[in-house]
């Protein structure tokens, strides 16, 4: 699916985030399985990640993160109408985590749903939440994309353990006089979906339901480098802008070898790429958001400013969101 935006002009006004206390660094996943530091940082540059608490579930990471956004647009919770979670370690399987975020923050009148799209979570998050406020549905929508990965990780499997983390993030979207999102391109390949999958976890009857994630690392390299390049060039040309044309490349933190190889192909200076991979591993939906927060943080998320952000996870799915960055005076009142 490839659009270009239409003539409303959709921004993000808010942002937030949140990752839990503990750090779980490499040398303490040296203690847990015969792996090592060196191998950790080759292979993947992540140097340790955030691990949530045993009393911690994804909606204690999302509701500090959405206050955040909602105060950073100055608004309330009371004034927004979507809720939109993308997640695949909700609370519960029902009711969605959206919902119960909703009753927290005082979105008494607000749509609150979950979203699974795995690591791609929050950019087709983003795109169903641009389209309902472009299309008058909504006026203000909250997007949260967030994991507790560490819930489902086989901890004795060294071949996944080593490269997931806990983490989340929130955005509010509005109308704003102009700038904003310029388009969207996602994709899925079911084909796929056996080499990052979850099997037991749902309706369907496996041998083995143990409920933990299995993966095909292999696999997945050879698709994410593929398609982080695809679907970069192909939303680009949509809305007909170049490489060179983007300020902020803020691309899914898996691996900073999949970052590296896709910012080579792609031709992005390295200092327009936002990396935090190393200090969060890969946080699935919450990844994008906590880089872009990386970003506002560092002062590269500027008024103006072409923010090119590219998402690829379980499914297998993929998705790529080109933003104009809009700063909140120019919001629509
Ligand atoms: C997982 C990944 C880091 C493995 O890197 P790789 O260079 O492909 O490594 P390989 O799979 O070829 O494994 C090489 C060896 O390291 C071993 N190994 C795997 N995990 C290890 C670990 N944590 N520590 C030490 N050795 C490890 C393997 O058993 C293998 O040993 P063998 O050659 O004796 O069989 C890489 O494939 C990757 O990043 N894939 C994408 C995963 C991803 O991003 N998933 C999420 C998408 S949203």
């Amino acid at each position: 699916m490839i659009a270009t935006a239409n003539s409303r002009s959709v921004s993000i006004t808010g942002l937030g985030c949140h990752v839990p206390e503990r750090v779980l660094s490499n040398a303490d996943l040296e203690q847990l399985v015969d792996t090592s530091d060196e191998w950790i940082m080759t292979r993947t540059g992540i140097r340790e990640r955030r691990i949530a608490a045993d009393d911690e579930a994804l909606s204690d990471l999302a509701l500090p993160a959405a206050r955040e956004a909602l105060a950073q647009a100055g608004i309330e919770g009371s004034d927004v109408d979507l809720i939109i979670v993308a997640t695949v370690t909700p609370d519960m399987m029902f009711p969605a985590t959206a919902a119960l975020l909703a009753d927290q923050l005082g979105s008494t009148d607000a749509a609150a749903y979950d979203l699974s799209a795995g690591c791609t979570g929050f950019m087709y998050a983003l795109a169903q939440a641009y389209g309902m406020v472009a299309a008058g549905l909504a006026r203000r929508a909250l997007v949260v994309g967030g994991d507790v990965l560490s819930k489902i990780l086989d901890w004795t499997d060294r071949s996944t353990l080593v490269l997931f983390g806990d983490g989340a993030g929130a955005v509010v979207l509005e109308g704003v006089e102009s700038g904003g999102f310029l388009g969207f391109e996602l994709g899925a390949d079911g084909a796929g979906g056996e080499h990052l999958w979850l099997p037991g976890s749902g309706s369907r009857a496996f041998d083995n339901p143990d409920g933990l994630v299995k993966m095909n690392g292999r696999e997945v390299f050879k698709f994410a480098t593929r398609v982080m390049i695809h679907s970069a060039e192909k939303i680009l040309e949509a809305c007909g802008r170049t490489i060179e044309d983007i300020d902020v490349y803020v691309p899914h933190q898996a691996n900073v070898r999949i970052i590296d190889y896709a910012v080579n192909k792609l031709g992005i200076p390295p200092e327009k790429v936002v990396i935090d991979v190393d200090r969060y591993g890969n946080t699935s939906s919450g990844s994008i958001p906590l880089a872009l927060a990386d970003a506002a943080a560092d002062g590269r998320l500027a008024p103006g400013g072409l923010v090119l952000m590219t998402g690829m996870g379980a499914g297998l799915t993929w998705g790529s969101a080109l933003i104009e960055w809009t700063d909140d005076v120019r919001r629509q009142r």
